[in-house]
């Protein structure tokens, strides 16, 4: 009875087992402060304020924390519940990032940082496992940035992401498998996939050139040569430039004041240049030499390139030109259905209505701009009318001052 008892328990916490979520943070209160801490690590951070922005699909589950002023940088961060290591599980980052300013440069990233990080003192220094998420600046950057941090340093993917540029709201996720493969989407889709031994470069590579091997010194690896054979012509050489045989000394040259006349130099039509000789195929030619490759003795392969074992704290540090980025729907697991159903619960419903909203004042925006358009142009019509007539009257009264001058000379 006791074994059944046991057995329905263990069964039943199987069935209810909790997605593990190591922090949520949807921005739908007002006391997000009491989770974020903001650095002091600098005199003059930027302040991040709560706001579902210009334009928005809920009034209150689009709310998230945006940036507020120009030109400043930020570093906010929060403790997750407890700190975790996804040791045989995956790890799932996800975050919402709006531009709703219409971004010109600026961060859209998250860090993940480890139990050492001290809240008040973040900055842009402090270590980190990831940091994911958009930065854009100018025409020519607009990425997804993926870096780990592997035994103490931070390495770029190597592969391109593009980010979303427009103003509406995207949905970012990292996966990391413990196959050691990862997965990176933008608004539920997959964008980039692989292993992260081949995307990133943790490990020593697996091959080297041996160093032992040498180019043989007769090795030939010209692949044509100077036809032997070939001769240079007889009378080949001739000068590149002669005196112009019709130049004529000038009549009043005077050769003690002018000193000796010299013909001009013209090219000479006989020229033929440097002689080349043919170029054959080289009967020795070996092929370009291969540097043979042999194993890399100091590769070590490391089965758990996904693995963090202490993840503590979420964190926005950026630096941002034009302010207004609005972060949103923090998420951290290792249950990567589970990260798929908070994004479509969040992102995914609010989405199309923000997208709608958008396009409301996006028209509102044009009819305006029309509008005031057309009031320019009716007030440089009237102006210029009212200039017309002034000029038509000023003529008019020349005209007259004419008349009475011509009478009075004709008086
Ligand atoms: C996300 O993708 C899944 C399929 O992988 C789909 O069932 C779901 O509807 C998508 N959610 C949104 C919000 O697009």
């Amino acid at each position: 009875m006791m074994r059944i008892a046991l057995l329905c328990l263990a069964l039943s916490s199987l069935v209810i087992a909790d997605p593990t979520a190591y922090f949520v943070e949807k921005f739908d209160s007002p006391d997000w402060e009491s989770r974020w801490v903001q650095s002091t690590s600098k005199s003059d951070y930027g302040k991040f304020v709560l706001t579902a922005g210009k334009f928005y699909g809920d009034a209150e589950k689009d709310k998230g924390i945006q940036t507020s002023q120009d030109a400043r940088f930020y570093a906010v961060s929060a403790k997750l519940d407890k700190p975790f290591s996804n040791k045989g599980k995956a790890l799932v980052l996800q975050f919402t990032v709006k531009h709703e300013q219409s971004i010109d440069c600026g961060g859209g990233y998250i860090k993940l940082f480890p139990s050492s990080l001290n809240p008040k003192k973040m900055n842009g220094d402090s270590p980190y496992n990831i940091m994911f998420g958009p930065d854009i600046c100018g025409y020519s950057t607009k990425k997804v940035h993926v870096i780990l941090n592997y035994q103490g340093e931070n390495k770029l993917i190597k592969k391109e992401i593009k980010c979303k540029d427009d103003e509406l709201t995207h949905l970012y996720t990292l996966i990391l498998k413990s196959d050691n493969t990862y997965e990176v989407k933008i608004d539920n889709e997959s964008v980039e996939s692989g292993k992260l031994e081949d995307d990133w470069a943790l490990l020593q590579p697996k091959k080297i050139k041996d160093p032992n091997a040498k180019k043989p010194e007769d090795w030939d690896d010209n692949a044509k040569i100077d036809d032997p054979e070939d001769k240079k012509p007889d009378g080949w050489d001739k000068a590149e430039h002669i005196p112009d045989p019709e130049a004529k000394k000038p009549e009043d040259w005077d050769d003690e004041m002018d000193g000796e006349w010299e013909p001009p130099m013209i090219d000479n039509p006989e020229f033929k240049g440097e002689w080349k000789p043919k170029q054959i195929d080289n009967p020795k030619y070996k092929g370009e030499w291969v540097h043979p490759e042999i194993d890399n003795p100091d590769y070590k392969e490391d089965s758990n390139l996904y693995l963090f074992e202490d993840n503590a704290y979420v964190g926005f540090d950026l630096w941002q030109v034009k302010a207004g980025t609005i972060f949103d729907n923090v998420l951290v697991t290792d249950d990567i259905d589970y990260a798929k159903k908070f994004g479509d619960d969040t992102w995914g419903q609010t989405k199309g209505p923000e997208t709608k909203a958008k396009e409301v004042i996006d028209k509102k925006k044009a009819e305006e701009e029309e509008k005031k358009k057309k009031e320019e142009e009716e007030k440089k019509k009237s102006e210029e009318g009212q200039k017309e007539e002034e000029a038509e009257a000023e003529e008019e009264e020349e005209e007259e001052e004419k008349d009475s001058s011509k009478s009075k000379d004709e008086l």
